[in-house]
């Protein structure tokens, strides 16, 4: 099946997109506040930046960046038509802070900037690059930033043992429950978050299109990259958020 992206098979598809479009809400643990963390993962400046989101989806926590840091701009790369239209369609209210680009994560074509990059940031995106697709990636991303810029990352990561899977497997269907409970007063948003398979912690995909790296070697090729104080700043069913920065 064309997957939509047009690029490279990345287990990502236009039908993941528009599943993702209408239950990001429900699928992600604690949406909001991964936003509001990530946005306090960025290093403070008054002067005008340039902020890159690898993968920014539907544009949603680049609202939250746009509204927050009112005189960065920035550069959203996505391969998905749908998310692309429907990031455009979030972010009208800063259209012209804002620049477009379709691209193939897994390609190094788009990699070099001509501009210094205050911060990248990136969610739920990385995990489709094997462990040396990210190592290459956090590397070419590194050698962009200003000092003092942040790589900010939140992703699924691969529990290092089974207990760690079976503690993600379940905090993550807990946390999707509960949130359609609350937003929905009923379980339907956890019921066809279960029929999609898409905990990959408890509902493996046979065809491995997911390739989640432990966190602690994602903190170690950071540091390989050339970044310093790379730390964890949240943690929950699977999903996390870390990063470092350009000395
Ligand atoms: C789970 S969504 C996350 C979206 C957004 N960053 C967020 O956290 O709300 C994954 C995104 O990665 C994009 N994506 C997946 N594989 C890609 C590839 N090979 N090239 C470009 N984009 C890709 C999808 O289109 C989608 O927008």
């Amino acid at each position: 099946m064309e997957n939509g992206i047009g690029f490279s098979k990345s287990g990502w598809d236009e039908i993941d997109s528009i599943n993702f479009i209408d239950y990001g809400l429900f699928f992600v643990p604690e949406r909001e506040r991964q936003h509001e963390i990530i946005c306090s993962a960025i290093p403070k400046t008054t002067s005008s930046t340039k902020i890159v989101d690898i993968c920014c989806g539907d544009g949603l926590l680049d609202r939250e960046i746009l509204r927050r840091f009112p005189h960065h701009q920035l550069y959203l790369f996505n391969g998905s038509m749908a998310m692309l239209e429907k990031a455009k369609e979030n972010l009208n209210e800063y259209i012209d802070r804002v620049t477009f680009t379709r691209f193939d994560l897994v390609k190094d074509d788009w990699r070099h900037f001509s501009w210094g990059v205050h911060a990248v940031v990136s969610s739920l995106a990385i995990h489709h690059l094997d462990d040396e697709g990210k190592k290459k990636l956090f590397r070419d991303l590194s050698s962009n930033l200003v000092s003092g810029g942040a790589l900010i990352i939140a992703d699924v990561v691969k529990p290092a043992c089974d207990a760690g899977k079976e503690i993600a497997a379940r905090d993550w269907d807990n946390a999707v429950y509960k949130r359609s409970m609350e937003l929905l007063g009923n379980p339907d948003a956890y019921e066809y978050f279960k029929k999609l398979n898409w905990n990959m912690y408890s509902d493996p995909d046979p065809d491995e299109e997911d390739k989640p790296s432990t966190l602690f070697d994602q903190l170690k090729w950071l540091e390989e990259a050339g970044l310093v104080n790379i730390d964890v700043f949240w943690m929950k069913g699977g999903h996390a958020i870390f990063g470092g920065y350009k000395p």
